[in-house]
């Protein structure tokens, strides 16, 4: 049985803190699993550290779904969040609960995430009742990068504060289930925690959030440049480069395989083999 939406809602009130981390791919969303984690995050940051791409702007529904329903196959327990990718869901309402149920009906997932507040409010109330549980996303909004003009901290002024508090109370008035904080400046993003009573879920946004959420690449060590906001908890991308370096070292060397490594078969077969191509040659 996956996490549900109203386990997840428990975990604020029971105080206990939730993490989320992201995954893309069956392997490694198993091995999150298996790590204890409740709720995994499909983001469209794939765009950044699987696809390659600069932002998240590229990123369609279907790469979306392809690395959901990957995500889902690897798993049994976690719940599964699946980000609406950027042109999914702003040009209308319609389009927003059709890709939304898109994401639960093809890609399996358990409820979806959307970056926006107020302005947004409609639309999540419209997919909530489609039956389809809605996480919202404020604060820095990767798909709003151009309108914000950069990676920039959030709520840093008292104007800016009080949107922010707004936004979040408006997406929870919503329907929607759970609010991603990212890059919001700590007492902001605790203010907000203590007015909602649903959780929040940080990503730079100090430690009073109900939860906290990591790319998986920056939580592994993949990425070659260290965020402010991550911890590095291995240095995965150098052990894989060392395995490899090894890996093919051995190849060049002759070292691998060696005899355990390989198959066989028996020595009546290979000496028929030999007569036969010696036949073949004299022929
Ligand atoms: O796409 C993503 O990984 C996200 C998190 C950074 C919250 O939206």
């Amino acid at each position: 049985m996956r996490a549900t939406i109203r386990s997840i809602k428990a975990m604020k009130h029971k105080g206990r803190k939730i993490a989320m981390v992201t995954a893309y791919d069956a392997t490694s969303a198993a091995i999150v699993e298996r790590a204890g984690v409740p709720v995994v995050l499909v983001g469209d940051s794939l765009g950044n550290v699987m696809l390659g791409h600069g932002d998240t702007l590229p990123v369609t529904m279907d790469d979306m779904i392809h690395h959901v329903k990957a995500v889902v196959r690897g798993t049994e327990k976690v719940h599964v969040v699946a980000d609406l990718p950027f042109m999914s869901y702003q040009a209308s309402v319609e389009d927003a609960v059709r890709n939304s149920g898109r994401m639960l009906q093809e890609g399996g997932a358990q409820s979806v995430k959307l970056e926006g507040g107020r302005r947004l409010a409609g639309t999540v109330e419209r997919i909530v009742g489609a039956g389809i549980p809605v996480m919202g996303h404020i604060g820095f909004t990767p798909q709003s990068v151009n309108q914000i003009g950069g990676y920039r901290v959030q709520g840093k002024t008292t104007s800016a504060a009080e949107a922010l508090v707004e936004d979040a109370v408006s997406l929870e008035t919503a329907g929607a289930y759970a609010v991603v904080l990212e890059l919001v400046a700590a007492p902001v993003a605790r203010l907000i925690t203590e007015r909602l009573s649903i959780p929040t879920i940080g990503i730079g946004a100090g430690v009073h959030c109900d939860g906290q959420v990591q790319v998986l690449h920056d939580v592994l060590g993949l990425l070659p440049e260290p965020r402010k906001h991550a911890r590095r908890y291995a240095e995965i991308a150098d052990a894989m480069a060392q395995a490899v370096a090894q890996y093919a070292g051995d190849v060049q060397s002759g070292r691998f395989p060696t005899d355990a490594e390989s198959f066989c078969t028996e020595e009546s077969i290979l000496a028929e083999l030999a007569e036969d191509i010696l036949q073949q040659q004299t022929a």
